[in-house]
């Protein structure tokens, strides 16, 4: 597949239909990487629509990173109530007193991994928005993306990563990602994909074949 055409296609959707979602936004229109952070931590296990009302929450309790790591681990946990796995909340107190002390969020890929509680998707995500750094997320939904423009109806993790690497758009890697993200929740879902508004639809293999949803085929148990 050409990835100019595709990538110009996703991001002019994007721009236009992506969701406006509060982390999205800093306080002066750029991207703020705490807010991001406590986002993509937050995001981890909390769906999104679930996640806004925390998310607000726990920013209006601890504005910053400096609030945050100076704050007693007790109220983290506290204004994390509701969000289950604390784990988050625990890794998110640990990283902010990391930050706090290096003085800086982390300025690389390799260096938002090595935050607590930052795999290796949190990091892929962190450093395209924060940092405009080439790393392509990669999870079920890009799975699902990807396995149906492609018509591949059992996609290997390294054949998902190497087509993820491959399409990211190397100019805005952070809204590629995003973009992916949305067009996988919004559009390319898992049971009655909308191919209609699909801007990738005229390269889809999976359109194309009638049956979009065999794509990927569901895993035998
Ligand atoms: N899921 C994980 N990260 C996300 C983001 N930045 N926007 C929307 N959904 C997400």
């Amino acid at each position: 597949l050409p990835p100019e055409p595709l990538r110009a296609a996703l991001l002019a959707w994007f721009d236009r239909a992506g969701r406006d979602l509060p982390w999205r936004r800093g306080p002066e229109g750029g991207r703020d990487p705490y807010r991001a952070w406590v986002a993509e931590i937050l995001l981890q296990q909390t769906q999104v629509a679930r996640g806004l009302g925390y998310y607000e929450r726990f920013l209006a309790a601890f504005p910053t990173v400096q609030a945050l790591a100076a704050a007693p681990l007790e109220d983290v946990l506290k204004a994390w109530e509701g969000c289950g796995y604390y784990a988050r909340a625990r890794n998110l107190h640990r990283a902010a007193a990391q930050v706090a002390a290096q003085g800086a969020f982390p300025g690389s890929y390799e260096g938002w991994l090595a935050l607590p509680g930052v795999g290796p998707y949190t990091a892929a995500a962190l450093s395209s928005f924060t940092l405009g750094a080439p790393h392509a997320v990669n999870d079920g939904n890009v799975r699902r993306v990807l396995a149906r423009l492609y018509g591949e109806r059992a996609p290997s993790p390294a054949w998902v990563q190497a087509r993820a690497d491959a399409l990211l758009d190397p100019a805005r890697p952070g809204a590629w990602n995003e973009a992916v993200m949305d067009l996988g929740a919004t559009v390319c879902t898992p049971k009655a994909p909308r191919c209609a508004p699909c801007p990738l639809a005229q390269w889809c293999a999976a359109r194309a074949s009638g049956e979009p949803t065999a794509y990927p085929a569901p895993k035998v148990r």
